[in-house]
């Protein structure tokens, strides 16, 4: 039988850009809501696959109106075959949930939330730019979890410029003691389409890596297990679309710059908002790019990727799968990253060490 398919739907609409932010976004573009959910809908109608997991990201989907939330799940359930324990994460900003909106997304069968937090310190929620305060942080936590959400993650950012070892570990501190269940913990990266590159903002990479070991160190002992490099849960509450990512699994991914992986070829959307709706209004598909990568390629391809997770990856189960070999030259590549200490081996399985985990871009560039 085939296995189920996760999907991805990009929502885009926010309400200003956050200066570290690179993602495709829309702002003030709210009134397309109606004109982009119709093509959401168009583009799910050519699957009609079986699905495992549905994760709702941005952009802020919480921006969506009633009408707009409605639509987009009702299109969801007719378009795919829904299996029975799915997992639905939806990604909800602080300053845009009410009661009422979270009432909704219950009953819309929405079981997984992710919460952009960042940080429980106004002046760091300034910095980033942010439209919210710590305060609407906690009181939106309190809205989701009256409202009976028991799966909730937090997106928590750090090693921002003047930000001392002492600031993350009180504001990271802060956050742990919220009890969630999962923590998506990420190093301010500049990122070269963001406001922060064009004014030349400037992190420490050498200082973020040392705030890595010890924000890895103080989830762990705070019972928020890594099983990613910058994701953590409390065992049993991992999540599961992302992870299928990890595990080289299929995806369709619906919306503006939405990628895919189905049957072997990875394809992805238009990136602008005025083209992507033109191209799903004229031909129905706004897809503007794609490749197919040979055997060898994929095999190389899932291995990197499952050395984002802590498990590691068993490299002969990988051949076995790919029936193909990963290539002499690449094997010794190997060797040399583990005299070096950035990976290791466990048995049948490569890691990497958490070294290892702060330097996975490099790791890539010599293995491919
Ligand atoms: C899809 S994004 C945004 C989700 C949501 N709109 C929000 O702002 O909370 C998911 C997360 O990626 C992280 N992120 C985005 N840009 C980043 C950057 N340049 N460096 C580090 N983390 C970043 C943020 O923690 C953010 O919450
Ligand atoms: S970080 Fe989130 S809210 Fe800010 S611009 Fe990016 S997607 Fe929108």
């Amino acid at each position: 039988m085939i296995q189920p398919l996760s999907v991805y739907v990009h929502i885009p609409f926010c309400k200003k850009k956050c200066p570290y932010c690179s993602f495709a976004v829309a702002v003030g573009q709210g009134h397309y809501e109606k004109d982009y959910l119709a093509a959401i809908d168009r583009e799910a109608m050519s699957y009609g696959a079986r699905v495992s997991t549905v994760y709702i990201g941005g952009g802020t989907p919480s921006c969506l109106s009633q009408e707009g939330v409605e639509y987009l799940f009702a299109s969801i359930f007719q378009r795919f075959t829904v299996v029975e324990n799915v997992e639905i994460s939806f990604e909800v900003n602080p300053d845009s949930i009410d009661r009422k909106k979270a009432a909704l997304l219950k009953k819309a069968g929405v079981n997984r939330i992710s919460l952009g937090l960042q940080s429980l310190d106004d002046d760091a929620l300034v910095l980033l730019g942010r439209t919210h305060s710590a305060d609407d942080a906690l009181r939106a936590l309190g809205i989701l979890r009256e409202a009976g959400f028991d799966n909730i993650n937090l997106d928590f950012m750090y090693g921002y410029p003047g930000q001392s070892r002492e600031g993350v570990r009180k504001d990271l501190y802060r956050v742990l003691a919220l009890g969630c269940e999962h923590l998506s913990l990420y190093a301010l990266n500049i990122e070269e389409r963001s406001l922060f590159f064009a004014r030349r903002v400037e992190v420490d990479n050498d200082a973020q890596g040392e705030l890595y070991g010890e924000v890895c160190g103080q989830a762990e002992a705070a019972g928020v297990y890594q099983y990613e490099v910058s994701n953590f849960s409390r065992p049993g509450y991992e999540s599961r679309h992302n992870s299928n990512y990890w595990q080289g699994g299929e995806y369709a991914g619906l919306g503006l710059s939405a990628h895919s992986h189905i049957a072997g070829e990875r394809f992805w959307n238009a990136a602008a908002l005025p083209e992507y709706l033109q191209l799903m209004k004229v031909s129905g598909t706004a897809r503007v790019g794609g490749e197919r990568l040979s055997g060898p390629e994929k095999l190389v391809e899932e291995f990197l990727f499952a050395l984002r997770m802590n498990k590691g990856c068993d490299l002969g189960a990988l051949e076995i799968r790919f029936g193909s070999e990963m290539p002499m030259e690449k094997k010794e590549t190997l060797e040399s990253l583990i005299e070096m200490g950035l990976l290791e081996e466990e048995g049948m399985l490569i890691r990497a060490t958490p070294r290892g985990r702060l330097l996975l871009d490099e790791i890539a560039a010599r293995i491919i």
